[in-house]
């Protein structure tokens, strides 16, 4: 990996570096309209069109369609300070670091919340006998249970729906809460059902009140911009029921103006 600067991944050339200092106006409301068609129609509804029988197919095709390869250059963040790497490295660090967080904890049953058509099910799998999921796209349901995954619908929104989690689960979500501008019904879907879950990790980005550096500021804006979540950090830690094992903020970005934060917390 080659150490990298801001200036030389957020020159004029960048999209967002217009957005963010207010050249160019951008703005999002992410609601479910919003998420039906970014998600369902756009990504997953494309899928659809093959029939793949497995998995791996699935995300070499979503690859291909993204334009990129893993043999392409890409900037990532790993806290405020920026590399220069293979896509195909990069990707790997991220999905191993979410394996051996995990494995530590040794989970008898993963259920993975707004877990798309189950990209992260192939990995989940070789550290856990059971892993099953929710997902709102109706499109990734169908993809997921013709390659045999267990994924059913599933609304962030709907306190019910939380009723899928099983018994001793360890509760994984991966970009899914970066879906919901607040995450109150999470936590209250989760608290509601509590008895089940052994533990909650989080792999999230989200807007960080203490973020006070140029750096820190930009990745705030682009969190407002986009309508990303903004208080599953603060949500957490203003709660006396809960214990928060690990915090990593700001741990990796494959994006780095919206890089992943790691949190592992359960009720008490
Ligand atoms: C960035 S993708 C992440 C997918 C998956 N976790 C992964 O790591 O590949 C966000 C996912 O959240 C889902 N999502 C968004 N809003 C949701 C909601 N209200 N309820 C359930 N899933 C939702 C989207 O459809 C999408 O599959």
């Amino acid at each position: 990996m080659k150490q990298a600067n801001w200036n030389e991944y957020l020159s004029l050339q960048h999209p967002w570096t217009k957005r963010l200092i207010g050249i160019e106006q951008f703005s999002k409301n992410r609601n479910l309209e919003q998420i039906e068609r970014e998600y369902n129609q756009d990504k997953y509804g494309t899928l659809t069109e093959f029939n793949f029988t497995d998995i791996e197919l699935y995300k070499r095709k979503e690859l291909e369609l993204s334009g990129l390869s893993d043999n392409d250059k890409i900037f990532i963040s790993l806290g405020e300070q920026l590399f220069e790497t293979y896509r195909g490295l990069a990707f790997s660090i991220y999905y191993s670091t979410i394996a051996n967080i995990i494995a530590n904890y040794n989970p008898e049953r993963i259920c993975e919340l707004g877990c798309g058509y189950g990209y992260n099910f192939s990995y989940l799998n070789k550290i856990c006998p059971e892993i099953y999921g929710g997902e709102y796209s109706k499109n990734a349901v169908i993809l997921a249970n013709s390659i045999g995954l267990n994924i059913k619908e599933f609304n962030f929104y709907n306190l019910n729906d939380y009723l899928i989690i099983r018994k001793k689960s360890l509760v994984f979500t991966c970009h899914g809460v970066e879906q919901l501008p607040s995450a109150i019904s999470f936590i209250s879907g989760l608290y509601a059902n509590k008895e089940n879950i052994e533990l909650v990790v989080n792999f999230e980005p989200t807007f960080l009140t203490n973020r006070t550096s140029l750096i820190g500021t930009l990745r705030n804006r682009y969190i407002e911009f986009n309508d990303y979540n903004r208080d599953l950090i603060t949500l957490l830690m203003d709660r006396d029921d809960i214990d928060i094992l690990e915090y990593h903020p700001d741990y990796i970005g494959l994006n780095p103006l919206h890089p992943t934060n790691i949190v592992v917390w359960r009720f008490k």
